[in-house]
């Protein structure tokens, strides 16, 4: 089973917005077209922030996309994200509750981290009660999952400050199941990985403009091109994970200064 993880796409109303010089479109229209030419992906799971400002038309630009896209899509939504603007789209939407999807032995778990009005992210009781029991009934599957707002810190201050509030709560649950393997998350716009007692927590680039790692404040980091993850998991439990970054485009990348 092979998913492409995609995040952070920050998708404007306007067309002509740019986000720190980056056509946002047109790197998302790359980043999707590099996943389809690999021609292997059974599944694209989006890990929020696909709109930077929630508008209509920017999740029927998502959605103009995904109608032309044979491999199937589940999505997360990310504080950016208004997932009632989306829902009025046919191939593109949020699962805006903890809901969990079982491929052959795998199980994958989708989280809404989400808080009105915060950049912060916060999974509520109603959700956290849902994966206690998705977790738990999952018995001896190995499990994934996927979530806007990282659970845990990644040495970037300003981030670190709006990660997701209630981690402890989640990292409680996620302890009555030993077969949780990986955590994957987007919102931070650089590659992570943090291993908490066993669990792999995976920190994905964005499809558009990347941050700097390890900065106390808002950085961006302009040598590095707009990406996406490919995540390989295996019959036996285990996986695997490849970062694939764009070539550097006119098009697209953040102008270097
Ligand atoms: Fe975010």
């Amino acid at each position: 089973m092979r998913i492409a993880q995609i995040t952070d796409a920050h998708i404007f109303e306007d067309p002509a917005t740019r986000f720190e010089g980056c056509d946002t479109r047109a790197s998302f229209e790359a980043v999707l077209a590099e996943i389809q030419s690999l021609g292997n992906i059974d599944l694209i799971v989006a890990t929020g922030d696909m709109s930077m400002d929630g508008g209509f038309v920017s999740y029927r630009f998502l959605n103009s996309l995904f109608s032309d896209c044979d491999i199937p899509i589940l999505a997360v939504p990310g504080n950016h994200d208004e997932p009632s603007a989306a829902s009025q789209s046919s191939n593109f939407y949020f699962l805006t509750s903890a809901e969990n999807r079982d491929f052959g032995r795998w199980r994958f778990h989708f989280l809404n981290t989400k808080k009105d009005g915060d950049e912060r992210g916060e999974i509520d009781s109603k959700d956290l009660s849902e994966l206690a029991r998705n977790i738990v009934s999952a018995g001896r599957r190995p499990q994934i999952i996927f979530m806007h707002h990282p659970p845990l810190n990644v040495g970037s201050a300003w981030l670190d400050d709006m990660k997701l509030e209630n981690a402890s709560d989640f990292w409680h649950i996620v302890s009555q199941n030993p077969n949780v393997k990986g955590v994957f998350c987007g919102h931070v716009h650089q590659d992570n990985e943090i291993s908490r007692n066993g669990v792999r927590v995976i920190t994905t680039p964005s499809t558009c403009v990347q941050f700097k790692r390890h900065s106390r404040i808002y950085q961006i980091e302009r040598l590095l091109q707009p990406g996406f993850r490919v995540i390989e998991a295996q019959d036996d439990g285990s996986f695997s994970h490849l970062l694939v970054r764009l070539e550097p485009s006119d098009e697209f990348s953040v102008p270097l200064l």
